[in-house]
């Protein structure tokens, strides 16, 4: 039963570089993904940069840069945190792109043609001084129902009142500080809460399967009647934006853009589109086929945009609707969402610098998710016991004891007649086939995982029954060494099968191990026989604590940014200072480091009779050359940290913006002449 699938994640804004709570998306789908291709399915596996909006606008206006370039290089920064997480979309694209262009403007023109584009006169808000109609999160002033000051432009964080911008007191723009004035303008609606619109809604949302139960009980609320007027809460949708904005222009009507939510969603069919051209398929008829079946990951701040504007826009012009929206909540840490905005969380990228394994994220994610709208905590604790207990204790252990025997005393050749017990063991783990594979299908990757460490439970059971390190030291027993070494290679190889949408690139190193062809779910059913595998090197390690607890320490150069310049830190003693030991180092070698463009590696004299070894990202402001020779100042009792490129004993200190990329330029510290390597900086 070969599917055709068209799967997408949500698009990301082009603003910022990714955090977990993205990573957590991909890593979802991703490995449903894989699981699908597994069974032999078609997948067309798409996402793209959500680069358009004021937002990004503004945000590229402050850093001096076209939103074209500033979206550019956010762009540039993703393939290293896909790549190094395992995530295989087929595409990635930008909603900047021709394709959305084209697309969006061509859906519109549609609903127009379907009469359900209405244009009205609104009053709003107008930043005299920017010359721009302001969003209400660029409006702050005084709380109209509390009188708090400083509060956002649609609701007030002291008392909760929620109300119109043009209702706070005293209100000025946060962008140029002016008093807004109240300007009227033309604004395009979309009709959602056209009888149309509302009957077609009501029977895509109610189809059985297409929506999570809590999901579709909470856009119900959206169709509930006001008991005097009879109209439903659903309202028409403000589809258009004034200029300057960056977006997609709306045909015929000069000055006005897409709302960035219009031509967002747009993106999953710009990228399809992308990627079909390039593959030679008719992206048209592929998208009108029946059987594709048209997939959404998105998370629960989401959900309106995807389950009421997105399948009316796609069914009103006359397009086939999404099959499904998987919608997840967020992953947390302390409770709090790991948003780089509120500069709380760990970096992906941070994780893979400091050489830690993405399969254990990637595993410790599957262990908690399931199908339903739930936040999932981060928990250090639980995350080394679940990758060091279950992922290495249970499953990678069994290989480990066997493999060896089988290379070392039987010419790596696998037993071809195991006996009763093995084969049942066996039976057992292969007929747990089809209730895992269900587990896949339905998101329950939690309990897909835990049936998987049931088995691998067994397995061990069976390998402490029967002892092989004991067996291979008695005389005569080497058949029976040679049938439980054998069994526990085959269970291996029917688990990794069980673990490889979750764990890509370790079953392919089990893959070339066991000399087998790419392990796809119906191979769990056969068996392997007298087979010859390969050698055995050690698949993964133990996570170390300690590099949980670096991935926790805030890096230094990712400091939030304050407007202006950076805040100066909260006050400490003296003794607080002296704590930090800064020396006078001489750098008496330096070189690049092969695999990062940051780094430069450091040889240090520190007057200890010994030379250290120090990464510095610094590698884009100085040649190692130039460093030779120099004397710096080094934080000599830093805890000395394991980096993907070795270990780093201790820091030098060097002057940046708290943003380099906007501000670039990082500046080494120098003594002034006479200053010896050894001398204590206080
Ligand atoms: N650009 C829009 C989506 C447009 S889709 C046509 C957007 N971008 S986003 O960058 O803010 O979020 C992208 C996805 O990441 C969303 O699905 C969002 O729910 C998800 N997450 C953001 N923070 C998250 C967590 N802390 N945990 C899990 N997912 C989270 O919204
Ligand atoms: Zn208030």
């Amino acid at each position: 039963m070969s599917r055709k699938l068209f799967v997408t994640t949500a698009l990301p804004y082009a603003n910022a570089p990714f955090h977990v709570g993205h990573m957590m998306e991909y890593i979802q789908a991703d490995i449903w993904v894989r699981f699908q291709r597994m069974l032999g399915s078609d997948v067309s596996f798409v996402c793209a940069d959500d680069a358009h909006g004021a937002p990004i606008m503004i945000a590229a206006d402050k850093a001096g840069k076209t939103p074209q370039a500033f979206v550019a290089e956010i762009a540039a920064g993703r393939k290293r945190y896909l790549d190094g997480f395992h995530v295989a979309f087929d595409n990635w694209h930008s909603t900047d792109a021709p394709e959305n262009h084209e697309l969006a403007q061509s859906i519109y023109r549609a609903l127009r043609k379907q009469g359900l584009i209405a244009q009205r006169t609104i009053e709003q808000f107008y930043d005299p001084v920017k010359g721009m109609f302001l969003p209400d999160r660029y409006i702050r002033g005084i709380c109209p129902n509390c009188g708090f000051p400083d509060q956002y432009g649609d609701n007030c964080e002291n008392c909760g009142a929620v109300y119109a911008p043009t209702e706070l007191k005293k209100p000025y723009s946060t962008i140029t500080g002016a008093t807004p004035v109240l300007k009227s303008s033309d604004h395009y609606f979309f009709q959602l809460s056209s009888p149309r619109c509302i009957e077609f809604l009501q029977g895509w949302m109610n189809k059985p399967g297409r929506l999570q139960p809590e999901v579709l009980n909470k856009i119900k609320e959206w169709f509930a009647t006001d008991e005097e007027t009879g109209a439903v809460k659903l309202a028409d949708w403000d589809i258009s934006r004034d200029a300057p904005y960056f977006g997609i222009e709306i045909p015929d009507a000069p000055g006005k853009y897409f709302y960035v939510w219009l031509d967002a969603p747009i993106g999953y069919l710009a990228s399809l589109k992308n990627l079909l051209e390039r593959r030679g398929v008719d992206f048209e008829a592929f998208l009108n086929d029946p059987e594709v079946e048209q997939i959404h990951f998105i998370g629960k701040d989401i959900v309106t945009f995807h389950t009421l504007f997105w399948p009316a826009m796609l069914h009103f012009s006359g397009r086939k609707v999404p099959d499904k929206i998987n919608v997840h909540g967020f992953i947390t840490l302390g409770g709090d969402k790991m948003s780089k905005s509120r500069g709380t969380g760990i970096s992906p990228l941070r994780y893979l610098e400091l050489g830690m394994n993405a399969e254990w994220l990637r595993y410790y994610i599957a262990a908690k998710l399931n199908a339903r709208v739930e936040d999932i905590e981060f928990n250090p604790e639980d995350f080394v016991a679940r990758v060091n207990s279950d992922l290495v204790g249970k499953y990678i252990n069994i290989a480990s004891r066997a493999a060896g025997f089988i290379g070392k005393r039987f010419g790596g050749r696998l037993s071809g007649d195991i006996g009763v017990e093995g084969r049942t063991l066996l039976d057992t783990l292969r007929a747990h086939r089809e209730t895992i594979a269900e587990l896949y299908e339905e998101r329950e990757y939690a309990k897909a995982l835990r049936e998987t460490m049931l088995l691998a439970d067994r397995v061990n059971e069976y390998v402490d029954r029967h002892k092989p390190w004991e067996l291979a030291k008695q005389s005569g027993q080497d058949a029976v060494l040679h049938d439980v070494c054998s069994v526990c290679i085959e269970a291996f190889r029917v688990l990794t099968i069980y673990l490889k949408p979750v764990l890509p690139a370790l079953a392919a190193q089990v893959e070339a191990f066991l000399q087998v062809d790419p392990l796809d779910f119906a191979a769990a059913a056969r068996a392997l026989g007298a087979h010859t595998i390969g050698s055995y090197a050690h698949l993964m390690q133990r996570v170390d604590p300690k590099q949980l607890e670096a991935l926790f320490e805030a890096p230094a150069a990712a400091a939030p940014a304050a407007p202006g310049g950076e805040a100066i830190g909260p006050a400490i003693t003296i003794d607080d200072f002296a704590k930090v030991d800064l020396r006078i180092a001489k750098i008496v070698a330096c070189s690049a480091v092969e695999g990062s463009t940051k780094l430069l590696r450091l040889t240090l004299d520190a007057g200890e009779g010994r030379e250290r070894n120090v990464f510095s990202g610094i590698a884009s402001a100085y040649r190692p050359e130039e460093l030779v020779g120099k004397l710096t100042v080094l934080v000599a009792n830093l805890a000395p940290r394991k980096m993907k490129f070795g270990i780093s004993e201790g820091m030098v200190l060097a002057a940046s913006h708290a943003d380099e990329k906007a501000e670039p330029g990082i500046y080494i510290l120098e003594p002034h002449p006479g200053a010896q390597p050894g001398m204590r900086v206080r």
